[in-house]
Formats: C-alpha cells, structure tokens, sequence
C-alpha cells in the first residue's frame, strides 16, 4: 500500500456555535468531533496526521499535542481559506512521499470506510448528493465523469447552481502534487480567500486525472451551529442504537437510549427505557440495565443488574449477578459475585466482597474534604440499614453491622458490630404524657 497522511482542517473560528467551547472540541457520542476526524484518520492507516489549528485556540492545540504529540500541529494563522490552511502542514509534511487525505475537524460522522475510496492515483474528492446545495462547492463533472473543477457557491453561476453534486470537503493526492498546486492557488475570488477546492481546476490544467467519489450526505454533514451539532448526535445515536440492536442487545425503546461513542453491550444484555451511557461504560452478556440509569467509566458484569434510577460513576464494577437497586450511586468501587446495594446508598472507593449485602441508606463516608479513604466490606457480611462506614474501614468476612451504626473502627471477620446509642425504654411514659397534653388542649379550648 501507498504510504498515506492526513491534513485535518481545524482552524476556523467556529463563530456560530456561539460557544466559549472551541467548536471541534463539542462531543458527539461523548467524544470530541475533533477525535472522531482523528479515528477515522487513524482508521485509514495513516502513518501521519497533521491537524491544523488556529492561534486563537490554544485548547485545540493543546488537545492535539495530548493525542498526537507537537509534530502533529501546524498553526494557521491568520486563517486565509482552506488552501491557505492545508499549506500550513507543508513544512511538516516535507518529508513525506505518499497520499495525502485532506478533511475537517468539524465532520464528525465521517469514518474511515467512507473516505477509503477517495484514494487511487487521481486527485480525488469525496462529493455528495446534497437535499439543499445552498453553501457547498458543486463538483463539475465531464460527459467521462471526470472531475473539471469545484466552483463555489458564491462564484457560482445561475447553471452551476443547479448542480446537486457537492463537495464534502475531503480531497487526496499524491503529496508533491498537491502542494505544487496549493502553490499556485490565488485569493483573487468572492471572499479572498485561497481555496482548497483551486487544486481542481488547477491539476486538470495539467492534464493530471482528476475524479469523484461519493458517500451519504448525512456522513458528510459539518457541523457549524448548536442546532447541527445535535442533529450529528441525533444521527449518531440512531446509528450506535441499531448496531447494538442487530448484535442481540435488547432495547424495548431504543430511542430513549443514549449511548457514548465506545459503549460496549454484549448480546444478550437488556437495556430498559431511559438509560445513559457516559464513555466508558462496559455491559456483560445477560446483564440487565433498568430505566432511567446512568452509567460511565463503569462495568457492568454478566447477569447483573442495576436501576431502575442507578447512578454508576467511573471505577463501579458489578461483578456476576451482583445487584445495584434504585437510587445507588457507586463510585470506584468493585462489588464481587452475587453482592447487593438494593436500596438509597453511596458506595465510593472501595470493595464490597462476594455475596454481601449493603443495606439501605448505606454510606460510604469516604472523604474527609481533603483526602479519600477506603471502605471494604468481606465477602458475605451483612451491612444493616441506615449505616455509615467512615473510611478508612474495613468491615471482616460475614460479620455484621447493626442497623444505624457509624463504624469508625475495623470490624474482625465473624463479628456484631453495634455502635449506635443503645436503646432505652420508659414504660408508660408515652400515654402519660399524651394524656396531659390532651388535657391541656381541651383546657384552652
Ligand atoms: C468548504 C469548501 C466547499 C465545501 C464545504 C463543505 C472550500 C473553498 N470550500 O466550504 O467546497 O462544499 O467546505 O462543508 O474549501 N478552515 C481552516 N482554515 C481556514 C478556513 C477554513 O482551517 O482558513 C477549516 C474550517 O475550520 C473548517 C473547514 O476548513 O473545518 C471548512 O472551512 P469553511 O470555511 O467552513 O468552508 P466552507 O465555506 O464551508
Ligand atoms: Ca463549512
């Protein structure tokens, strides 16, 4: 295979998401769309991927030297039009003899086996059939199917703008072609601005093949205003939602399930109404996930079930057949086989031991407003209702914990525990006292 790079455009202000959030750094699926341009580059074999920022946006830069490291970002600055943007990488890209594949940092449904395609010997786009053209480059192809140019819309003449054939935005070349080219593009157009989309014209000159290939406009669709970035999550989730559907997940309401970009449910689980995955959220075969649960950084282990109203963070893990009832939340802590938290308790920073039970109104008390500490419960103990664990502690192997209790101190396996105020009874103290005061009641009238 040809050696292959990709230039990913990123550098535009983003003005209209009306956002202090630079925009290829929103998420779609819970991951930004920036990332999702990265994957699907990464996706593609590309050895190297240069991804071109603004000077205005130090966050992007700083995102991509954390994934990428610093020889992948080239600064454009100021930003004078996308060809003006894909010259910033020439410097980077010197070295490198081989494809290069240009796409955007803000076209987060775009995955590699789309723009696969697009690689061949020619200069090749990725066009699309567009429902309403307004705003996209039409693509001007020949009686051979060639491609002679991309004009504009704003250069557009009153034929070219009936074209529905458009540009997407990604293009591939051989290297030193394109930035031969690039060299050679002017500003002298509507915007003043150095087009990417020149090369065209530009390579056809040179009686370089140039060719279209097309994908499904929804893969295309960029992203530029609030409203279109819930339409790529929309469309995002309907796709996850039927991938999990047709691998054997049971869903009964599909579209009230969200899901993150690298959710993992195996066949044969069941995920109720209402449910959210944050990223990193893990579900075994034969779990169950009851409505109106969130779930993040979490794994959820087979046969297992959690909800309805479960709350697990980043760290829970529900080891086989272990249950989390409504309004639990769990935090970093793994719970082994056949342990229960059915009812209203925080469980954070520890481990609850195989076939425990965590009573209701549980508390792991694991912070003392500067340091977090640990609280393990042994395999078998009974933790009774209503209970604070004031980590660090550790509660031994089937011993017990009196309903009530605040436990400051180790419990040795096999124990009672009871620390709570003992009780302490009046007899007759109650209707004594209630007669008084009816009395005194009547009295006043
Ligand atoms: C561009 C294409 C158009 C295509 C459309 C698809 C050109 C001249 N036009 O138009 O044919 O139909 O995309 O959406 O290429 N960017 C930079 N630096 C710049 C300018 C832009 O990095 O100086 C980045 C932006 O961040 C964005 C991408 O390039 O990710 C596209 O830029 P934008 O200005 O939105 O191009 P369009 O006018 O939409
Ligand atoms: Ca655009």
């Amino acid at each position: 295979m040809t050696r292959r790079a990709a230039i990913i455009l990123a550098a535009g202000q983003g003005t209209r998401m009306k956002s202090g959030l630079p925009k290829v750094l929103h998420p779609v699926g819970g991951r930004a769309m920036l990332d999702h341009a990265i994957d699907a580059a990464e996706g593609l074999g590309c050895e190297r991927v240069i991804v071109v920022v603004g000077d205005h946006s130090p966050e992007v830069r700083a995102h991509v030297e954390r994934r990428l490291g610093t020889a992948s970002v080239a600064v454009q600055d100021p930003p004078l039009g996308t060809g003006h943007a894909v010259l910033a990488a020439r410097e980077l890209m010197a070295d490198f003899d081989g494809q290069v594949v240009v796409t955007y940092g803000d076209v987060p449904l775009l995955k590699a086996s789309d723009i696969e395609p697009v690689f061949g010997d020619a200069l090749t786009v990725v066009g699309f059939e567009a429902r309403d053209a307004t705003g996209y480059g039409r693509l001007l192809i020949d009686a051979d199917g060639g491609l002679e140019a991309i004009v504009e819309h704003k250069e557009a003449s009153p034929d070219q703008l009936k074209v529905t054939a458009c540009n997407s935005g990604v293009m591939a070349a051989p290297s030193r072609l394109l930035f031969e080219l690039l060299a050679e593009v002017r500003n002298d157009n509507a915007r003043g601005e150095y087009y990417l989309t020149d090369v065209v014209a530009l390579a056809r000159e040179r009686g370089e093949p140039t060719r279209a290939v097309f994908a499904p406009e929804d893969a295309v669709m960029g992203v530029n205003a609030q409203g279109e970035l819930a339409r790529a999550e929309a469309l995002f989730q309907k796709v996850r939602r039927d991938d999990l559907l047709a691998s054997g997940v049971r869903m009964p309401a599909p579209d009230t399930v969200f899901v993150s970009w690298d959710t993992s449910v195996e066949p044969g689980a069941v995920i109720e109404p209402y449910v959210v995955f944050g990223p990193g959220a893990v579900v075994r075969a034969g779990a169950k996930i009851r409505a109106f649960s969130h779930v993040e950084g979490a794994e959820v282990g087979p046969g297992a079930e959690a909800g309805p109203y479960a709350r697990l963070r980043p760290g829970a893990k529900l080891g086989e057949k272990a249950k989390v009832g409504n309004f639990v939340e769990v935090k970093n802590v793994t719970m082994g086989a056949g342990a229960k938290a059915n009812h209203l308790s925080y469980l954070g920073d520890g481990a609850v031991g195989a076939g425990a039970n965590i009573g209701a109104g549980t508390i792991f008390c694991n912070y003392d407003g500067f340091f977090k500490y640990r609280t393990e419960v042994g395999q078998g103990a009974f933790v009774g209702s209503n209970t604070s664990l004031v980590a660090p502690v550790v509660i031994g192997a089937g011993a017990m914990v009196g309903s009530g209790s605040v436990v400051t101190a180790d419990v040795a396996p096999g124990d009672l525990v009871l620390a709570r105020a003992p009780q302490t009874a009046k007899p007759g103290w109650a209707a004594r006292f209630m007669e008084t005061m009816r009395a005194k009641k009547a009295a006043k009238g």
